[in-house]
């Protein structure tokens, strides 16, 4: 029959920031995990959405695995980054990352869509997904089209939104 349209997705944003809660939501209920651990290295994970297959490269955000992150920038189609909008103290830590990943050559140029994830919206006093996009300045990336939505890992709110903005961006 058909073959859905593939396209291989980075996950990436600090550890502790629901990267890998977020994708074991998005795959089919049989191959849910049920107890999720920090991610060593990275895990490649495959869901769908009504027009696309994706696979996920899971990468575990510890800072010293950040390093494996930019081994996987030329080969993605587009780029997930999941930002904890309830820690604060570490957004600065996350705008960090996300400045040097828009500043890598692999990256820099490619008009690859990023889609954001606020996660943990479900926390008192986590942050808005416009605070975020404010505090991380997403205004100011010009030659990619990205779009931020707020999302609750735990019970999925959000991330279908997500995930048919990215899909529809890489058609
Ligand atoms: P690394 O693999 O270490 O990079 O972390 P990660 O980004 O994959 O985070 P992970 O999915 O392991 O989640 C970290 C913790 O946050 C777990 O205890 C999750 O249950 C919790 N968590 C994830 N998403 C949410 C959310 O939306 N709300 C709340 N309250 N907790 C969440
Ligand atoms: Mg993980």
């Amino acid at each position: 029959g058909l073959k859905k349209k593939e396209a291989n997705v980075l996950v990436v944003g600090l550890d502790n920031s629901g990267k890998t809660t977020i994708i074991n939501h998005l795959k089919p209920e049989e191959t849910k995990s049920h107890d999720i651990v920090p991610t060593i290295g990275f895990n490649v994970e495959k869901f769908q959405t009504k027009s696309l297959q994706f696979t996920a490269f899971d990468m575990s955000g510890q800072g010293r695995y950040r390093n494996l992150w930019e081994h996987y920038y030329k080969s993605c189609n587009g780029i997930i980054f999941v930002i904890d909008s309830s820690d604060k103290l570490r957004i600065v830590v996350a705008k960090d990352e996300l400045d040097t990943l828009l500043d890598h050559v692999d990256i820099r140029s490619r008009p690859i869509p990023i889609l954001f994830f606020a996660n943990k919206m479900d926390i008192r006093d986590a942050l808005s997904s416009v605070k975020c996009s404010t505090m991380m300045r997403l205004e100011q990336i010009m030659n990619k089209p990205w779009h931020i939505c707020a999302t609750n890992a735990l019970t999925g709110e959000g991330l279908t939104e997500g995930t048919d903005w990215l899909a529809d961006q890489l058609k």
